[in-house]
């Protein structure tokens, strides 16, 4: 069992799920990837070049500073284990969607159509499930358009910046 979100409640543990989403892409190009290289039965990546060890503890640790932060500010404990969690599988639906993408002979970086700007919002949204923090089905719908919106805003300013090679 777990606890229905307030709407208040709701941003303040997505907000850390989308920081933690878009923090690797400083990582840009360098990084250990976490699949060592590896390929999987059908010879493709694992993962690919573009999920890295350090991508992965940038997201977490910003995701889980602006969690505390949200924590603090109102005086509410369950506020930063619940950003935490949320930024945490945010980072792991992303993963799997890449191993989703190579799976399907994506390239890194090719584009997936709602997989990659939908990835996270799932993860975050099952990890917070998990930790107890219910988001209102009608309330994560709802929300979704704008993570879309705001996934492709803020990557294409990530293109902009010269930090990643294609706009999605
Ligand atoms: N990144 C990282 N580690 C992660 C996730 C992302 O280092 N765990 C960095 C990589 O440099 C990646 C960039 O952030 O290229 C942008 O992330 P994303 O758009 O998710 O990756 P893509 O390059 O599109 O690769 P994929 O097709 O595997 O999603
Ligand atoms: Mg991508």
């Amino acid at each position: 069992m777990g606890e229905l979100l307030t709407p208040l409640e709701t941003l303040l543990v997505l907000l850390p799920a989308l920081a933690a989403n878009g923090s690797p892409v400083l990582i840009h190009r360098r990084g250990t990837p976490i699949d060592g290289g590896r390929r999987a039965w059908d010879g493709r990546p694992l993962l690919g070049a573009g999920k890295t060890f350090e991508g992965l503890l940038l997201g977490f640790a910003n995701g889980s500073a602006l969690a505390a932060l949200f924590s603090a500010a109102t005086g509410n404990p369950n506020l930063a284990v619940w950003g935490s969690a949320a930024a945490l599988s945010a980072l792991l639906g992303d993963i799997t969607a890449a191993f989703i993408k190579r799976r399907l002979g994506l390239p890194r970086g090719a584009p997936a159509p709602i997989l990659d700007q939908l990835d996270f919002y799932a993860g975050a949204l099952i990890g917070l499930y998990l930790a107890g923090a219910i988001v209102h089905v009608a309330t994560a719908a709802m929300l979704a358009p704008l993570v879309v919106a705001l996934h492709r805003a803020t990557n294409w300013a990530a293109y902009k910046l010269k930090l990643k090679d294609v706009p999605w």
